[in-house]
């Protein structure tokens, strides 16, 4: 895993070709459009960033920057919808509380949210040389099993992984499972999607057939698409800062295990998953890949993405529509969840 190497290398060459932003919180709540269409509530809780025209359905003919009204991105184009699902901390008496997120690092006046990176050329590139294809209109991705409880299980996805922060810059080791001991600083979840598209589909049934990983190697090594999944996108990541030390206080599992568990009930970490809804105005992204853009650097040169302040992107929140309390001691996760320690039946 060479993110740390990235990120020092990031640092030192501005030129190099890799798109970096955050997004402050939309909203927390159990609505998810790509696994549970028209479902108020969803199964599980998520946080959710991006434009505000997100909803329980949403139709992937929809205008999304048409519909919104903001976006809590920085990137002012950007009403694509990302999320994921929400930590949870199991005290000793099996109460859950919520996780709260933090801004990550450089942006740490956002409110919680994630960081969202668009690699466009194999990283170790200080140019951008190759072609990356932008997602189109209706697009939309997920990576993970929600089902994993093993190593196993989760090997299959590449790159969801968790760090252990003792201070708040660190990016290494990577993880599989959950951290089993005291993060100082907090925990981070990085999640990698898949980067070769079929060409065709905006969608499939699984929501992650209609993409592929690179058939050797990876994206960073600048590993080949396969034939069925030919055109080579930019490699979607997130990072997600949970703040984890207001637990570090609190009494531990004593047989050493981990004290968090995912709002579906995955108390292992295997179960690790994103999801994706593009929603850019007009070819904002493409313009983006095209340039050696470096993070959010204004000097997007042809780009000349429009940014907006943190201050702006925090104003952009949604009312929850599933009325419920996610955020006290709560006895069961909502939805009904339980910490699960082993595979679940499928
Ligand atoms: C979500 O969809 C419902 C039902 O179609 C609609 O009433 C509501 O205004 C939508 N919310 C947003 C934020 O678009
Ligand atoms: C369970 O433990 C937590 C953490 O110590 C505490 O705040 C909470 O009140 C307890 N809940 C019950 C029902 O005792």
């Amino acid at each position: 895993m060479k993110l740390a190497t990235l990120f020092t290398l990031a640092l030192a060459a501005p030129s190099i070709a890799i798109v970096r932003f955050h997004c402050s919180q939309l909203v927390v709540e159990r609505l998810d459009p790509l696994v549970n269409p028209g479902s108020v509530p969803s199964s599980h809780v998520h946080q959710i960033v991006g434009g505000d025209s997100f909803n329980a359905t949403m139709d992937p003919a929809k205008d999304m920057p048409a519909e919104s009204t903001c976006t809590s991105c920085q990137f002012a184009d950007d009403f694509s919808n990302y999320w994921t699902a929400v930590l949870y901390f199991r005290a000793q008496n099996g109460s859950y509380k919520r996780v709260p997120q933090l801004g990550n690092n450089q942006y740490e006046t956002a409110k919680g949210g994630l960081t969202i990176y668009y690699m466009q050329d194999a990283i170790y590139d200080s140019e951008q040389k190759s072609k990356v294809t932008a997602f189109k209109q209706g697009f939309r991705m997920f990576t993970g099993d929600i089902q994993a409880r093993t190593l196993e299980e989760a090997a299959r996805f590449r790159y969801l992984t968790y760090t252990c922060m003792d201070t708040w810059t660190q990016r290494s080791p990577e993880m599989i499972a959950f951290p089993k001991r005291r993060c100082k600083e907090g925990i981070m979840t990085t999640l990698r999607f898949p980067t070769c598209w079929d060409g065709k589909n905006l969608d499939s049934p699984d929501h992650i057939s209609h993409m592929s990983y690179p058939e050797t190697g990876t994206f960073e090594s600048k590993g080949p698409c396969p034939a069925t999944h030919p055109v080579r996108m930019a490699q979607v990541m997130y990072e997600v800062v949970w703040d984890t030390k207001q637990f570090n206080d609190l009494e531990w599992p004593a047989d050493g295990s981990s004290p968090f568990v995912w709002s579906f009930g995955d108390a292992t970490g295997y179960g690790n998953h994103a999801d994706y809804v593009f929603g850019w105005k007009g070819d904002a992204l493409q313009k983006i890949l095209d340039t050696s853009c470096y993070f959010t650097d204004p000097k997007c040169t042809d780009a000349k993405p429009k940014l907006q302040s943190i201050e702006d992107m925090n104003k952009c929140t949604q009312k929850r529509v599933v009325d419920e309390d996610i955020d006290g001691w709560l006895d069961i996760l909502p939805g009904g969840f339980q910490a699960q320690y082993g595979p679940v039946s499928k």
